[in-house]
């Protein structure tokens, strides 16, 4: 089995943080294309979400996957999670050690092993977790590239405060816009690598067989 499915299946019933019993209705693991280019990652299901068992299905969910069809990508394209895998009671912001441990158990393997070109943080919340900022202000950083470890990461607006204050709808449609260009600039980039490693191993190789030859 893959290994991003052998990862969600164990954890159906995750018992590790204090969200376990707190009256969640299941975890909510991720819901995508396990090869997808653009990863998002929100907050923490809401109570759509938990009933369900897919991240971003209620209010916010629906503009979300209204932004995806305006770069011309459906949900099924991307991959789509949260930074905490159980709903919170109340909607209240997940805690220190819930975020901890959630992360080390599943999110950083989610990013590892999806592996996507662009991953977009939505929110203040799951920005500050991933790009481990404190008192992120949205305004200021929304839109730019942050490399962190082999990731590049970019924090967008969360949907819902688009439609909390339909000031932030603009940045985040071009935001949006950019996302595609991120992916098909690290494409590239990524090309340019492989291109020069594999100059390098072929010089090696020539090198090899003129020493062979006695050449040298
Ligand atoms: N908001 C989030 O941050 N995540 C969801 O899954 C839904 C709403």
């Amino acid at each position: 089995m893959e290994e991003l499915s052998k990862l969600a299946e164990s954890s159906i019933g995750c018992t590790l943080c204090p969200l376990a019993e707190q009256g969640r209705t299941q975890v909510v693991f991720g819901h995508g294309n396990p090869r997808a280019d653009i990863m998002f990652i929100g907050e923490g299901p809401g109570s759509n979400e938990d009933k369900q068992g897919i991240p971003f299905v209620g209010t916010a969910g629906k503009l979300l996957t209204q932004l995806l069809e305006t770069i011309g990508l459906e949900r099924e394209d991307v991959y789509i999670t949260n930074v905490v895998k159980c709903r919170p009671p109340g909607n209240r912001d997940p805690k220190p050690e819930e975020i901890e441990i959630c992360t080390n158990r599943y999110l950083f393997s989610q990013m590892d092993l999806i592996g996507p070109k662009v991953i977009a943080t939505l929110g203040r919340f799951a920005s500050s977790v991933i790009l481990e900022m404190k008192n992120v202000a949205m305004g200021s950083i929304h839109g730019q590239k942050f490399i962190k470890g082999t990731h590049l990461v970019v924090p967008i607006y969360h949907p819902a405060a688009a439609l909390h204050s339909r000031a932030n709808m603009k940045p985040l449609t071009e935001d949006f816009e950019n996302l595609r260009l991120y992916v098909e600039e690290k494409a590239a980039e990524e090309q340019r690598i492989l291109a020069e490693e594999a100059q390098v191993e072929n010089e090696v190789v020539l090198d090899e067989e003129a020493e062979q030859m006695g050449l040298f």
